[in-house]
């Protein structure tokens, strides 16, 4: 027998053993024992990374929304599913029972069927952190419709190259949102995106903010008389295992964005077993993910990971700094939070704020602390655990990727002893490789290397939307037979792991990949631009910030420079969004250029980063007096 919930480390060892010598039997206990299967797998893996295709419990039958929200409605109807924080705090908090979600979701899967949604549809989702997001994703669930949430964050253009590249048929948005004290005209943004996507058919409407929009005959529809009108009964769709359930979308450092597909069985399987672990969830906890559902870990662990085990899951409307900076613990306080999971970037900048707004706040109930999105330095760990966790709280530092669909290294708190800034062992079923530069294996501990991961896991991504081969290029080609994920790690004495960053040039900025290309892309659509380098430098809150370097067509632009730089921040607002704003942008004569014609980031990331003591070999520049320039003047 399996064991479902690893209470010590011994037991983990015990479970990590088993998982690796026989996998297919330890994961099809788990499954066996704790979902609902409409069918029983006729095999439980096959894989070849070569091809590269992976498929887990082929030949089942289920619905993840039966094992969400039907299969506990007998056991906790009543019980809060999804417990609604809003931006204002003087609006009262909302709390979802599973019967009412059950509801809730059948009619909108209703409406969306209505609408001529069906299975295999793609769906987009715009939409605020309020219970209609949630539900949303559930209905596309229940109809077997794909969804493919954009964090409504993204400006216009970044919507409409995400609808059309997976061929939308409707968009789900609202009228606006809240962000502290701002709003946020997200049907407006959406009706610009429709300009160029030919493909919707129907925009569907929340009201949220109460705020005057336009409204187009035919296409677009108030959802909340929909919904009223539609019934709450809703047959669940029996899909296939590899089904696809959901796209969604992350940058990757060359081209447009990558279209990641996951599948439904083993990506049901693999977020509710790491849910239940990591966060050693109990039925009467309340727990508190502060992502956004634009994000994977929104996906994962604030909808299908915790409903999967019938948890009470927070979703939070608003910003850590409105009203003010102690908003988190207030809602800790209020909701007695007991797991509670974020960024280290938001550690960071609550932690420059001062303790005072920790201290004004009851946290006893907190039991485990998780961080997520990029590696946590030292000092953010130290203060999160003295003051938000009081040295009690175990602080989960979890590792992974949009494509690897769940936690791949993380503690297990109160099995695993933490170490700051490690992400420390494997969870189950995962087997780790470090790379050296020769596409060696290195093996034994203290080593560095690239991150790799030698075996399938249930809820890795089966493609990339429209584009398989960019899925073998991308993750399998680096490595024979391996998923190379990016990373670069390093394995201490006793075997932890501890996530160095990327190798690639993806920067994390504030917990978000940015790829350099689409903000290059922007950035060169300025008539006065001729072509431009961007590159990360380590910044105190956001852990990186982007570094740009311009070249102008004619040199003697007349111009001021800080005019260009509000008009390049402002093309790349428009592009992409405000994630992706430059903090620093320098205007070179030139970018140092291999022979070949590759502009040498690795130069230009250690001048943007101060760090001009080795510049390595710059013998290979095609244009090595232009190095000296943009060292003499960097920013
Ligand atoms: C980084 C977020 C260090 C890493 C779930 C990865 C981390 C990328 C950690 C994926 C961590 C995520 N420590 N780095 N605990 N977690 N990362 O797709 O570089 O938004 O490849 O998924 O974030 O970001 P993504």
């Amino acid at each position: 027998m399996s064991n479902y919930h690893i209470k010590n480390f011994p037991e983990y060892f015990h479970e990590y053993r088993k998982s690796v010598r026989n996998p297919e039997l330890f994961w099809e206990e788990i499954a066996e024992e704790h979902f609902l299967w409409r069918k029983k797998w006729d095999n439980v893996l096959s894989w070849d990374f070569a091809k590269p295709e992976v498929k887990w419990f082929e030949g089942s039958k289920l619905n993840i929304t039966e094992n969400c929200i039907d299969r506990h409605l007998f056991t906790k109807g009543d019980k809060t599913a999804i417990l609604f924080e809003p931006n204002d705090p003087k609006e009262p908090a909302t709390h979802i029972s599973y019967k009412e979600l059950h509801a809730r979701v059948n009619q909108m899967a209703n409406v969306l069927k209505s609408k001529g949604i069906k299975k295999g549809d793609r769906v987009c989702i715009y939409l605020p952190m309020i219970p209609e997001l949630a539900v949303s994703l559930l209905a596309c669930a229940r109809i077997g419709a794909i969804h493919s949430v954009v964090f409504a964050g993204f400006s216009a253009n970044a919507l409409a190259t995400r609808i059309n590249d997976s061929d939308c048929k409707m968009v789900l948005t609202s009228d606006g949102s809240y962000r502290g004290v701002k709003t946020i005209d997200l049907k407006g943004i959406v009706d610009e995106a429709l300009e160029s996507c030919s493909t919707v058919e129907s925009v569907l409407v929340v009201k949220r903010i109460q705020s005057e929009i336009n409204m187009k005959d035919g296409r677009d529809f108030w959802l909340e008389p929909l919904l009223a009108g539609a019934s709450t009964d809703c047959e669940p769709e029996i899909m296939d295992a590899e089904d696809p359930l959901f796209i969604l979308y992350t940058s990757g450092s060359t081209g447009k964005p990558k279209g990641m597909v996951h599948s439904t069985a083993g990506y049901m399987v693999y977020t509710a077993y790491t849910f239940k672990n990591v966060f050693q969830y109990r039925d009467s906890d309340v727990y508190w993910c502060t992502a956004d559902i634009g994000w994977i870990t929104g996906h994962s662990y604030i909808v299908y990971g915790p409903l999967a085990n019938g948890a009470t899951t927070v979703m939070f409307e608003g910003v850590p700094s409105y009203p003010d900076f102690g908003r988190f613990w207030e809602i800790v306080e209020k909701h007695k939070i007991n797991q509670f999971y974020t960024a280290p970037t938001a550690i960071r900048a609550l932690a420059k704020e001062g303790v005072q707004h920790v201290e004004q706040h009851d946290l006893s109930s907190i039991k485990v602390l998780g961080t997520v999105g990029e590696p946590i330095n030292e000092e953010a760990w130290h203060w999160y655990d003295d003051n938000v966790g009081k040295k009690k709280a175990p602080i989960v530092d979890t590792w992974w990727q949009t494509e690897t669909g769940g936690i791949l290294i993380t503690p297990i708190p109160f099995c695993t002893p933490t170490k700051p800034t490690y992400a420390t062992l494997p969870f189950l079923g995962i087997q780790p490789a470090l790379m050296d530069e020769n596409g060696q294996e290195i093996k034994g501990n203290q080593a560095e290397g690239r991150l790799c991961i030698k075996f399938p896991w249930p809820s890795m991504a089966r493609t990339i939307w429209g584009n398989h081969q960019r899925y073998k290029d991308t993750y399998f080609s680096a490595f024979e037979n391996k998923y190379f994920t990016g990373d670069g790690a390093l394995r201490d004495e006793v075997g932890y792991y501890r996530i160095t960053g990327r190798v690639d040039d993806v920067i994390i900025v504030s917990g978000h990949n940015m790829g350099t290309a689409p903000i290059e892309d922007a950035i060169n659509e300025h008539p006065a631009v001729a072509e431009s380098a961007i590159v990360g430098f380590p910044h105190e809150v956001k852990g990186n910030a982007l570094y740009g370097y311009v070249t102008l067509k004619e040199t003697g632009e007349s111009r001021n420079h800080d005019n260009l730089r509000k008009e390049i921040n402002q093309m790349i607002t428009e592009q992409i969004g405000p994630i992706a704003k430059l903090d620093k942008i320098q205007f070179t004569a030139g970018l140092p250029k291999t022979r070949s014609g590759k502009i040498m980031r690795r130069i230009l990331r250690k001048i943007a980063s101060n760090d001009t003591s080795n510049l390595g070999d710059t013998s290979t520049l095609l244009n090595p007096e232009v190095v000296q320039d943009i060292m003499d003047n960097v920013l």
